[in-house]
């Protein structure tokens, strides 16, 4: 199979950033006719790894596809077009992209119509755009996370030409308004409130692969907002890899604690935004969700570590005092918040005493939830090139150590939830059992509870009668 390739990913690229984002709407997309005549009524599978900004990326995938005449299968055997969207941000999520790739590329025999498609962060790495097409002959187009507004033209290209097409462009960033998404979900919604990220934690791969820290115009996220309320939408979560930034690119005079007073306002029952840096964490961000009722009070604020001399080699801009002030002004504030956060464990050359500074960091602030790491080395990151002194098995005793002291927190809170009531967001029924349903507490808690159809989407109130560490039981009250 020839192959034409229209760019590949460059790191040095990926990481320059001296220009500002354009925003532009694009008010017709290339080869969108021609795709369309050859479609008709075919199916296509999508699979997505990874973060809220990936999850977002599908459903805007979605929305041109379908515009198209597409429709979606969860059987690939179906489809003529197949998108793995992937993710990069640990090797374990890109071990699952390699197996699932081995298990679907015999289709391509089948099928010589079927484009099979790899898009996302993993594409944007040179090294392993090099491995994949070396160990994947039988993938016949790759994509950016900067190439979804041309996915008609690329996909038509490959249908007609039967080449293989590799346009993965590696550049500072632009914020491309595409509508119509095709949302997963009818009452909550993901609104991007900007894209990429300028923070260039050592460890982190993001600012390669997503490129430069961009935000959308004020107005037009408040149109999306407006637009998910008219359909009678119930939760908005705005989304960014740092949203705090939000406006910081941008000349509106509009910070990111403007735009969720904004979008309170218009009066969407539940308001969420992740993710939060703390460096960038302002008082008034503060004062904005302690003013909201329905602003959540839940804060995701990832600590990565609590001792400073990693935070200084992961590159975080705080210390551990004065994430702990950040957290004492939040709590202080904010009365009932619940904190998440990410930990890393194992960045290299971490010490006994340092991985103690992030045991009793979690132990002061007694987090709700959290998601934990094993550090990860990612090619082309600082951190990568820092040889490496702790053993892969004091990692994985450092994170079942970790792991504990959370749970023990979590449990604790859960507890003191029983007998309590809390309005709940129901998002659907359990696989197992046809009379119970789940969904989330204001504090991000998950709820199991007997109930019926005629509930999802709606919030109702649900009486605790049983903690789990990570789940709830309870009943319905007042209807
Ligand atoms: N190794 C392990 N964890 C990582 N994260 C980001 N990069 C790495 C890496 N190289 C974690 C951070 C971040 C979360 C989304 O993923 O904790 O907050
Ligand atoms: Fe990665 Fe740091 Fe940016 Fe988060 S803030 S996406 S961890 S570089």
């Amino acid at each position: 199979m020839k192959t034409k390739i229209i760019n590949t990913p460059d790191m040095l690229k990926a990481a320059s950033r001296k220009k500002s984002a354009t925003v532009f709407m694009p008010a017709t997309f290339d080869k969108k006719d021609q795709l369309e005549t050859l479609v008709k009524g075919e199916k296509y599978y999508i699979h997505t790894y990874g973060c809220q900004a990936n999850v977002r990326d599908e459903e805007t995938m979605r929305g041109l596809l379908e515009d198209v005449g597409y429709k979606q299968t969860d059987k690939p055997e179906e489809a003529s077009l197949i998108i793995i969207n992937t993710c990069a941000v640990r090797e374990n999520a890109e071990d699952k992209v390699y197996g699932e790739i081995g298990n679907l590329k015999h289709l391509r025999k089948k099928n010589k119509d079927l484009v099979l498609a790899i898009c996302g962060c993993m594409v944007e790495q040179p090294e392993i755009l090099k491995k994949l097409m070396e160990t994947f002959t039988e993938v016949n187009l790759y994509f950016g996370t900067h190439e979804i507004a041309q996915l008609y033209s690329l996909v038509y290209d490959v249908r007609t030409t039967k080449e293989r097409v590799v346009a993965i462009e590696s550049k500072p960033g632009e914020v491309i308004e595409i509508t119509p998404a095709c949302r997963n979900n009818t009452y909550k919604a993901y609104v991007n409130v900007m894209y990429g990220c300028d923070k260039f934690c050592t460890y982190c791969i993001v600012p390669y692969t997503r490129g430069k820290e961009r935000s959308r115009h004020f107005e037009d996220v408040l149109r999306e907002c407006q637009e998910l309320i008219d359909n009678g939408y119930q939760e908005i979560t705005l989304l960014g890899q740092n949203v705090n930034a939000y406006g910081k690119d941008l000349d509106e005079g509009k910070d990111f604690a403007d735009l969720m007073e904004a979008v309170a306002k218009l009066g969407i029952p539940r308001l969420r935004f992740t993710t939060s840096h703390p460096w960038d964490f302002s008082s008034k961000m503060i004062d904005v969700i302690a003013k909201y009722p329905n602003i959540m009070k839940f804060i995701h604020l990832p600590v990565q570590s609590g001792n400073d001399r990693v935070l200084k080699a992961m590159g975080r801009r705080y210390t551990r005092e004065s994430y702990l002030a950040l957290v004492k002004e939040m709590r202080e504030k904010i009365p009932g918040l619940a904190l998440s956060t990410d930990i890393i464990v194992g960045f290299p050359n971490e010490t006994d005493e340092e991985f103690n500074d992030t045991l009793t960091i979690v132990d002061e602030i007694k987090y709700e939830a959290a998601f934990t790491f094993i550090y990860s080395p990612r090619k082309g990151t600082p951190a990568a090139k820092i040889a490496d002194n702790v053993s892969y098995e004091t990692k994985s005793k450092r994170f079942m150590e970790l792991v504990k002291h959370l749970e023990k927190h979590i449990e604790a809170h859960s507890k003191t939830m029983v007998g309590k009531t809390y309005d709940v967001l129901v998002d659907g029924v359990s696989k197992t059992d046809k009379d119970m349903y789940s969904g989330y507490t204001e504090e991000n808690k998950l709820v199991h509870f007997k109930g019926n159809e005629s509930m999802i989407g709606k919030i109702v109130k649900v009486k605790i009668n049983e903690s789990h560490t990570y789940s709830m039981m309870g009943e319905v009250v007042n209807g």
